[in-house]
């Protein structure tokens, strides 16, 4: 059984644009979020507060927030490592954040320079902190099914996270395919033993797209009851830390998708295509969607 509905979470303008390496002018990074505003986006993952010396392109995380256009009813969450940064979120007036853990102990390490253990003590306090200043709290788990440093993740790791962020107050947690290696057999292995532990409504899945499995994992997903996807507009991104991983899935490839089943998710078309051409344009590079090729072509 597919849901009736479908929220997208959208990450392009942070996963999507983190990795580069070319500064992006905050110009180009608040115009985008504008449009995918416009396009009836209902979750837009901003920017990241965290250390510019880790992650330079998004050292403009505070501009970036202070000059966006806020829709009422639209969620612009921001990630946050540390205390640090959840002070920065909040002072920018940003009403969710997210923090990331992960199912391997070398990936945490190289991410965000701590132990999986030492993570989740951290993001106890951060979720705390950031609950009693009213802010809701998100929470990803890196390679749920695979590590660019340890190969196969095995799925009650990955679901022992997953639970230690919901009961430490994430309202959702995405499990994230970081490095695309996942295929649908292993994505239904790790939701599997997720699910003894997380509901399916308290779940989202995040796939990337390096090996072109994710369509297939995302639909493995909806079938097991999941019906919150995170996906990139253009099929911008990668991580910083995982070394040959491509993009996100590209939100059109996901809404073709949908639309084919005829489920429900609130995003138009047309103005996702503007916003994917806009900002394949300002990064200079053709757009990474085969969707929005082929529908551009028509
Ligand atoms: P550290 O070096 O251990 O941190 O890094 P520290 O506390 O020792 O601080 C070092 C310096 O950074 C200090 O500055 C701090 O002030 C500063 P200095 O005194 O040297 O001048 N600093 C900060 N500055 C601004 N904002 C902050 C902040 N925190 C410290 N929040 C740390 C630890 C976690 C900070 C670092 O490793 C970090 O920022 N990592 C982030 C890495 C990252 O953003 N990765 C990409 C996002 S995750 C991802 O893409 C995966 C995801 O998409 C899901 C998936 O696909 O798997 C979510
Ligand atoms: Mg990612």
């Amino acid at each position: 059984d597919l849901p009736a509905r479908v929220t997208i979470y959208e990450v392009g303008p942070r996963d999507g644009l983190q990795n580069e390496r070319k500064a992006i002018p905050t110009d180009v990074k608040v115009a985008f979020i504008d449009m995918l505003t416009d396009a009836g986006f209902k979750k837009i993952e901003a920017t990241s507060f965290v250390s510019p010396k880790w992650v330079p392109q998004l050292g403009d995380a505070a501009e970036v927030m202070a000059r966006i256009r806020r829709a009422p009813g639209v969620s612009y969450p921001v990630l946050v490592p540390n205390m640090q940064g959840l002070t920065g979120a909040l002072a920018s007036g940003c009403g969710e954040v997210a923090v990331f853990a992960a199912a391997s102990e070398t990936f945490s390490k190289r991410n965000i320079n701590c132990t999986v253990a030492e993570s989740l003590k951290r993001f106890e306090k951060v979720a705390t902190e950031a609950r009693a200043a009213g802010a809701r709290v998100r929470g990803y788990v890196s390679c749920a099914v695979g590590c660019p440093y340890e190969g196969r993740v095995e799925p009650q790791a990955a679901a022992d996270v997953a639970a230690a962020l919901q009961q430490m107050g994430c309202y959702e947690v995405s499990m994230a395919d970081t490095i695309g290696v996942g295929t649908p057999a292993s994505m239904e292995a790790m939701l599997k033993a997720t699910l003894r532990q997380v509901s399916a409504d308290k779940l989202a899945v995040h796939c990337h797209d390096t090996y072109g499995m994710a369509i297939a994992n995302i639909l493995t997903s909806l079938r097991m009851g999941v019906s919150v996807v995170d996906s990139s507009v253009a099929g911008l991104g990668g991580c910083p830390y995982a070394r040959g991983a491509t993009g996100n899935v590209a939100t059109e490839d996901v809404l073709y998708m949908l639309d084919g089943y005829g489920i429900v998710h609130g995003i138009d078309m047309d103005a996702v295509l503007r916003a994917s051409e806009f900002i394949s344009g300002a990064l200079g590079r053709p757009n990474g969607s085969r969707v929005a090729r082929a529908l551009l072509a028509r």
